[in-house]
């Protein structure tokens, strides 16, 4: 499923008020993504497609007071419940972004890493999105494509089944990264978690 800006607008939108409070239990995963990053204190790291901001306390903590974070969304209502929650604003944790991740206002090469959670498959162009996320990033660095539950598990939580035709795919993913800048380094699609790899091409 891919998904034009109004649309996941409308529908996060809608979401955004409870969205923290549906899955209580998954801060430990989003602590544990993070850390595959391999960030160091004093990197520039963005959370792409942040929401309510549930992975900007653990990407603070990889980088420290000297290092920067950036949340970007285009829902509204989702940056709203991350300065709520502490997470943006004048909290110190991150500089919220209320933007298109396909259009982003940072200059080339001046991120170590991208970290992506739930974001992928509501990319309208996901080649022209994930290139616009290698433009940001310098050559070696690091794209962390997440989810706290695996495609399978994903799907039977919402009644479908998986199809071959899911970007989220490794067949299909390793391809659209390759086009958009990015080598696959490694892949994991099990029931607790959903986590693609990915480093900037030179
Ligand atoms: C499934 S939610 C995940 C939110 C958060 N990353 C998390 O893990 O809790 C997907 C988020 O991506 C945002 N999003 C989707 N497409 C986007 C785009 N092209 N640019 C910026 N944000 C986008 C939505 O507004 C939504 O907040």
């Amino acid at each position: 499923m891919s998904d034009d800006p109004t649309h996941v607008r409308e529908f996060f939108g809608s979401r955004a008020a409870d969205w923290d409070t549906r899955f209580p239990d998954d801060g430990p995963a989003y602590a544990a993504a993070v850390q595959e990053l391999g960030l160091r204190p004093g990197d520039a790291v963005l959370d792409a497609g942040c929401g309510t901001g549930r992975a900007l306390t653990p990407l603070r903590a990889a980088v420290g007071p000297s290092g920067t974070v950036l949340g970007a969304d285009l829902t509204p209502e989702m940056l709203e419940r991350a300065v709520a929650a502490g997470r943006g604003g004048t909290s110190g944790t991150a500089a919220l972004l209320l933007t298109d991740v396909g259009h982003l206002p940072v200059r080339d090469g001046a991120l170590d890493a991208v970290f992506g959670a739930g974001l992928v498959s509501h990319l309208a162009e996901p080649v022209a999105g994930l290139r616009e996320l290698a433009r940001v990033v310098r050559p070696g660095g690091r794209l962390a494509l997440f989810h706290p539950i695996g495609r399978a598990a994903l799907a039977a939580r919402h009644g479908r089944q998986i199809t071959p035709d899911d970007l989220r795919a490794e067949p299909r993913l390793r391809p659209v990264l390759a086009e958009a800048g990015w080598r696959l380094v490694s892949y994991v699609d099990e029931n607790a978690r959903y986590l693609a790899m990915a480093e900037r091409e030179a």
